[in-house]
């Protein structure tokens, strides 16, 4: 499956496809299709249409499945952002008879922008628990995770596949593929840092994760890659201790001005080492296209407006880059200034610059 070609819907599991797109982009989107097939009635939900943006892939895909598009009668959504719920008006144009299902405060904000449709609350099924009306029926159960990142995000578990749809929760920027690796953590760490509001709020929805059984197969989140086997237990324990959102800016509070000056500066040194060209090309790499923000922001003349990760991971990672397109000869002078700044503004180390060093205090000196 990790070489499937991600042009056409892939089967995930048995009557589950992916019919996502943007796999070649920062931040792909993940729409999956649940058939449930028997001899009575036939569902066929969409989970997490997508953006508008996606529209005809998920036309394309879905009518490989299915025939038309029209067949699709429920659609599951995690949360009111427009990257999940773009598509809604459309299916629900589309085929009027569809049930739309999610909890009571997204269905409050989707519904203002969706023409008439059944809503059915998630929080109405006892135990939020239902089985379908197909023979056999299929059971489903709803999974509120609240605040990770949207106060009624809920995620949805497909009991028979034991394939959990997580949303947002556990996705991911920068996907390798369709099913995730150990590569695609730092990618799923950086998302969280920057949309999950805290540490608290993910805590709990693992707790949730882990209380599910049968325990799952597969995550399958709205972004990034699916994740399966030994990945789930290993990536959920990483989650648990992640510091995110306001952990993050409680903590930094009083270092975080001192951090965007020192990452000025920084950029003011490597423009002077470089030329013009590599320079205009490095500091390019931290304007976003709009599909995704960097982790640093940078205004249009390159200086640093703000840090949204791990403050001395996203410095780490600025110096990283610097050092790696700074012209051979001068990366001891590049190195020597930039700690120079570090150790001026009274940051903590950083393992990278002080690990090249070898222990010796001389490029301090080697500025000229
Ligand atoms: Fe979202
Ligand atoms: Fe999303």
């Amino acid at each position: 499956m990790q070489n499937a070609d991600l042009e056409q819907a892939v089967e995930i599991s048995n009557d589950i496809y992916w019919v996502g797109s943007g796999s070649k982009s920062f931040l792909s989107r993940n729409s999956y299709l649940r058939i449930f097939k028997g001899s009575g009635n036939v569902a066929n939900m969409l989970i997490d249409p997508g953006p508008s943006s996606d529209l005809n892939d998920l036309i394309t895909k879905t009518t490989q499945v299915l025939g038309d598009i029209s067949k699709i009668n429920m659609l599951f959504i995690n949360h009111q952002d427009p990257d999940v719920v773009g598509n809604l008006p459309y299916l629900c144009k589309i085929n009027p008879r569809n049930v739309v299902l999610a909890t009571e405060d997204t269905w409050r904000l989707v519904s203002l922008n969706s023409p008439q449709v059944t809503f059915k609350a998630v929080e109405r099924f006892k135990n939020f628990r239902v089985s379908l009306n197909t023979q056999p029926s299929h059971r489903l159960q709803f999974i509120p995770t609240p605040f990770c990142h949207f106060r009624g995000a809920c995620m949805l578990y497909d009991l028979e596949s034991r394939i959990l749809f997580t949303g947002d929760f556990m996705g991911g920027i920068a996907a390798l593929g369709l099913m995730a690796t150990e590569d695609n953590w730092p990618g799923i760490k950086a998302f969280h840092q920057l949309y999950m509001p805290s540490n608290e709020a993910i805590r709990k929805a693992v707790q949730k994760i882990r209380e599910l059984t049968p325990a799952p197969l597969m995550l399958a989140p709205q972004h990034g890659g699916i994740i399966q086997g030994e990945l789930i237990p290993e990536f959920l324990s990483r989650m648990e201790e992640l510091q995110v959102g306001l952990d993050i800016i409680s903590s930094l509070e009083d270092k975080f001005p001192m951090l965007i000056s020192a990452a000025n500066e920084i950029v003011v040194v490597f423009k002077e080492l470089c030329d013009e060209e590599t320079s205009r090309q490095v500091l390019g790499y931290f304007d976003p296209d709009g599909s995704y923000p960097a982790l640093v922001a940078m205004s249009q003349d390159g200086t640093v407006t703000d840090i949204k990760g791990e403050p001395v991971e996203v410095i780490e990672a600025l110096i990283k880059v610097f050092l790696r397109n700074v012209p051979a000869d001068r990366q001891n002078i590049l190195k020597a200034r930039m700690t120079r700044i570090l150790l001026e503004h009274n940051l903590p180390p950083f393992d990278l610059l002080l690990a090249q060093q070898e222990a010796s205090a001389d490029f301090l000196l080697d500025e000229n």
